[in-house]
């Protein structure tokens, strides 16, 4: 991987298009450059020489030294054409210019990475607005011209509403370390940004905003990469859900990429915004905040129905609140009027003011136990809101050991407080909610990442292979039951005995060699949904109703679907009742092999309650991503039912990961049912899809 030192903190910047007239993007990025204190050399390049902002003008950038980047702010076509000019001069080139894939124009942006990779010239863009380097420092973009140095890095694949984020940081007096815009991702994508980021002493959180990933594993790998004194909080667009797909299995139809993109932040450590408040919300906070030590959290306020409000906040977060009644009565008895409450949240009563603020805090701040703080101020008629802003920031200013987020609820003069506490870099805000969603953030992104530990499965690959093989050569695409049922039993799932037969004697004879029940179904790839065309026959209890049902199962079937080839009978165990459940798996265009569960019937058909991760899936992820569903206490046992073998489970998805992982053929499966038990699961049935082959 190139390194991009010479991109975030470049000795020399050429301006390809660099205007006379001032308001035109190429004379914007000329002033912006200069502006920023940019130290190294700065060469703007326009035919027509001359002068801009003090500056010579270069007619062509064969006249100036090697650069470390150029702009490009000339019209798209140009850009095609001079683009291998440049490269011959600069490392990398930052195209502002629009007019590429992003309007259907695929072969002038496939010109442009080309030629420009022909000499080694890497290319960000086409279609950004530019980058900002604290480093440098460079503010290389025509957006905004102050740019206040700070600790967040910025990576948006949409340029407006970078351009816009740059505005309302500045706004919220936030500094930046870089903001790089990252528009058509032609050669350069996110996945590079973040490994420059990483290793970046000035950044220390990522907030990334993006439409759509075309190297998901890229992306999920270098995410895994990311060093635990850093964060990320990404903000993607396009939560509503894909509409159902043409797909041969249920778990491709509910796969919409969203949930995919949920399970994959999730599974290597990503904070997901849901909205681009919360996003900035949640990096302020951040960048701002010492990580907690600990899990408890307490609120102090002079409002009981704020702190209530907190609390419940709290609680839906899953944020604990401190409990232990001794510390808390210790910590605050001296501040606390006779009517004020102990009971965390530290109710100090409609009558305190700055000064009782000031020893609250002072207190909540000086007890080692108590890990985070959440102090809410509601305006009173009689307001003494600048003392308690005082007592709020010099309290803060002095410890600064813990997290400390701040509420002030009320009127215009609430807004002035806030606006002047976050001037000073303290985390306050207008609403309640908002503060403990910002603590979650700060508690979920400092979370210890376990290892990923993956034990080996034995498999019998070689039969596997051979049935695989066996369908290309018949150009199926789909496997026959019992052949995916084959496979899962070579993968180590627990599959009952089943038999494929053709005629009635051969029923008759894997009947009795099952035992009694028996359940059939038709076999062929011309039938899907077997049970509707009258292909299935359950509860078979003797010889004679084996080849009744064999009888009936051919006759329905030729009569419902004449033209399907019938290639026999899968004959299986009658299984007992037990709780259905589905492990699927399909193949995601971003992420690739991604794996999910649900429980049967309505709960998946209906509900959709199903959860999904990218496969493979080390265990203990597997057991969050089994709780992650709302039906999960199903499977833990209600109204006097025991627990069911939720290990089961878990072994089951393990091995569908490492199976569709190891067998990339492999493009779609449904086990459905597997059916478990207090001890126990077995595979019912099962669908199976491999990838085309070209
Ligand atoms: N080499 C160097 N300079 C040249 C060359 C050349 N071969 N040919 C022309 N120029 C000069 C022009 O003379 C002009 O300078 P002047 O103003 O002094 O005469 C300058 O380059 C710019 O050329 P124009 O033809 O005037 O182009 P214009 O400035 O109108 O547009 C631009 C160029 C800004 C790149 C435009 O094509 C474009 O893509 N705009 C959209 C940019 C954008 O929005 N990007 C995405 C950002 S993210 C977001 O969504 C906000």
């Amino acid at each position: 991987m190139q390194e991009l030192e010479a991109l975030f903190n470049p000795k020399s910047v050429a301006i390809v298009g660099a205007s006379h007239h001032e308001g035109k993007i190429g004379h914007t990025v000329v002033k912006n450059i200069i502006s920023s204190g940019y130290k190294g050399k700065i060469y703007p390049i326009n035919p027509k020489g001359g002068e801009i902002l003090g500056l010579k003008v270069y007619r062509s950038i064969e006249e100036v030294d090697n650069v470390d980047i150029a702009l490009i702010v000339v019209p798209a076509h140009i850009a095609v054409e001079i683009i291998e000019d440049v490269a011959k001069k600069a490392k990398f080139a930052i195209v502002i210019t629009s007019g590429f894939s992003e309007v259907g124009n695929i072969e002038g942006e496939k010109k442009l990475v080309e030629n420009a990779r022909k000499h080694g010239m890497r290319v960000l863009g086409p279609n950004v607005f530019g980058i900002y380097s604290a480093k440098a420092p460079i503010n290389a973009t025509f957006g905004p011209e102050k740019i206040r140095k700070g600790n967040i890095a910025v990576v948006s694949q949409s340029g407006a509403l970078g351009i816009a984020m740059i505005g309302r940081v500045a706004e919220e007096n936030i500094g930046l370390s870089a903001i790089v815009s990252i528009g058509n991702k032609a050669d350069l994508t996110e996945v590079e940004i973040l490994s420059y980021l990483f290793k970046d002493d000035l950044t220390k959180v990522i907030f990334l905003y993006i439409e759509g990933l075309e190297n998901g594993r890229e992306f999920l790998n270098i995410a895994k990469k990311k060093p635990k004194e850093k964060s990320i909080i990404v903000l993607k667009a396009g939560r509503s859900k894909a509409g159902a797909r043409a797909v041969a299995s249920h778990t491709g139809s509910l796969a919409g990429s969203d949930a995919i993109f949920d399970a994959a932040f999730r599974q290597a450590g990503i904070l997901r915004a849901e909205s681009l408040e919360d996003g900035l919300n949640w990096v302020t906070t951040i960048a701002s905040s010492p990580p907690p030590k600990g899990k408890n959290v307490v609120i102090v306020t002079n409002g009981g129905g704020l702190g209530v409000i907190a609390a419940d906040a709290c609680e839906k977060y899953g944020l604990h609140l401190f409990n232990d009644m001794e510390v808390l009565r210790k910590t605050f008895q001296d501040v606390m009027p006779e009517f004020g409450s102990y009971k965390n949240p530290i109710d100090i009563t409609g009558q305190a003011g700055g000064e009782e603020y000031r020893q609250a805090l002072e207190k909540a701040f000086s007890e080692d136990s108590i890990h985070a703080i959440l102090a809410l101020y509601c305006e009173r008629g009689d307001a003494e809101l600048e003392e308690i802003r005082d007592a709020m920031a010099e309290v803060h200013k002095k410890y600064g050991n813990k997290p400390a987020l701040y509420t002030i609820f009320g009127g215009e003069g609430a807004t002035h407080i806030i606006q002047s506490l976050k001037k000073q870099g303290i985390p306050a805000f207008s609403d309640v909610e908002d503060a403990v969603s910002a603590l979650y953030a700060l508690y979920k992104v400092h979370e210890k990442k376990e290892e990923e530990k993956f034990e080996e499965v034995e498999m019998n690959e070689e039969k596997i292979r051979k049935i695989i093989e066996e369908a290309y050569k018949e150009r199926r695409h789909r496997l026959l039951s019992h052949e995916a049922k084959e496979i899962l039993l070579s993968a180590g799932l627990d599959v009952p005995p089943f038999y494929f037969v053709k005629s009635i004697e051969e029923a008759i004879d894997s009947a009795n060699k099952i035992g009694y029940p028996v359940a059939m179904k038709v076999v062929s790839e011309g039938i899907i949904h077997k049970t509707d065309v009258g292909g299935v026959v359950l509860n078979i209890e003797n010889e004679r109703e084996v080849a009744e049902a064999y009888e009936a199962i051919m006759e329905n079937c030729k009569r419902n679907v004449p033209k399907a080839r019938i290639r026999g009978v899968e004959i299986s165990k009658m299984l007992e009742k037990g709780v259905e459940t589905i492990i699927g798996a399909t193949t995601d265009i971003s992420f690739g092999k991604v794996v999910m569960f649900g429980l049967g019937g309505i709960y998946v058909e209906v509900m959709k309650d199903v959860s999904f991760r990218v496969a493979p899936v080390p265990k203990k992820e597997i057991r969050r991503m089994i709780r992650e569903i709302e039906s999960y206490p199903l499977l833990e046992g209600v109204r006097g039912e025991k627990r069911k073998d939720i290990e089961g489970i878990v072994d089951s998805i393990y091995k569908v990961g490492m199976l569709v992982s190891k067998f990339e053929e492999i493009s779609e499966l449904d086990i459905n049912p597997l059916i478990v038990y207090e001890k126990g699961v077995k595979v019912v049935d099962a669908r199976m899809s491999i990838k085309v082959r070209k």
